[in-house]
């Protein structure tokens, strides 16, 4: 059984604030997306596998712990999960990274694949996926469903702000994984936009619109 971690950090909570505000502009809305990545990752690695390696220190022999196992694999949904890369790269620089690109119709708010490309062997590392926004669930729960179909096993979701609709969707369809959110909000609008939210995360990101 995968678990539900709402990120509570008042870094974490000040951050995303700023986020909100619409007079935040696109350089600061993009930095500000880096660090909440990057803090939020502290926390997602906190069950990275462990192992003992004997060193010597400047003082004595010693038995430490280091991270053990294939490197990570981060796999934002394009376009906006590509803004909370360089804040996870930043705590975990040896990772590799994949892509999966999704829109989301404007109309029926359904997910459409138009790229996808993986690490290999990515049944043996650990998965981070970040997107900015969990809104309906659609795009994670498809992300998630293509991982496994490659045989992707233990992955970890990262939102900065998910709506109630779209956590439980995705803890209902994909139980076994873990979900770490920045903020948890009220509810969908009837454009299936988060409110309060912070708008178009991608266009926010990246200056569109
Ligand atoms: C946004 C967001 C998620 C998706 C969330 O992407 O980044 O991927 O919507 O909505 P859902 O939970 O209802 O599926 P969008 O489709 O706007 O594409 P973009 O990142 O290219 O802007
Ligand atoms: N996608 C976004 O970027 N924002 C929302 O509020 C919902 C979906």
């Amino acid at each position: 059984m995968g678990k539900i971690v709402i990120l509570d950090h008042p870094l974490i909570t000040h951050k995303i604030s700023i986020m909100r505000d619409k007079r935040t502009g696109t350089k600061d809305f993009r930095t500000l997306t880096e660090e909440v990545a990057m803090l939020m990752t502290y926390e997602a690695m906190r069950d990275m596998p462990m192992e003992t390696k004997h060193i010597s220190t400047p003082v004595a022999e010693a038995d430490v712990q280091v991270m053990t196992g294939k490197k990570p694999a981060i796999v934002p949904i394009l376009r906006a999960g590509l803004g909370m890369v360089t804040g996870i790269l930043s705590l975990s620089p040896s990772s590799k990274v994949g892509h999966i690109g999704l829109y989301r119709d404007e109309v029926t708010h359904e997910p459409h694949e138009y790229y996808a490309n993986l690490p290999k062997d990515i049944s043996k590392r650990v998965i981070i996926i970040p997107d900015p926004m969990l809104a309906t669930g659609g795009s994670a729960v498809q992300a998630v469903d293509y991982i496994k179909s490659k045989g992707g096993k233990n992955i970890k979701f990262m939102c900065i702000i998910a709506a109630p609709e779209g956590l439980k969707a995705l803890s209902e369809a994909h139980p076994d994984i873990d979900i770490y959110v920045g903020a948890l909000d009220d509810h969908l609008n009837e454009n299936a936009y988060i409110v309060p939210g912070l708008g178009d995360a991608g266009d926010r990101i990246f200056g569109t619109k």
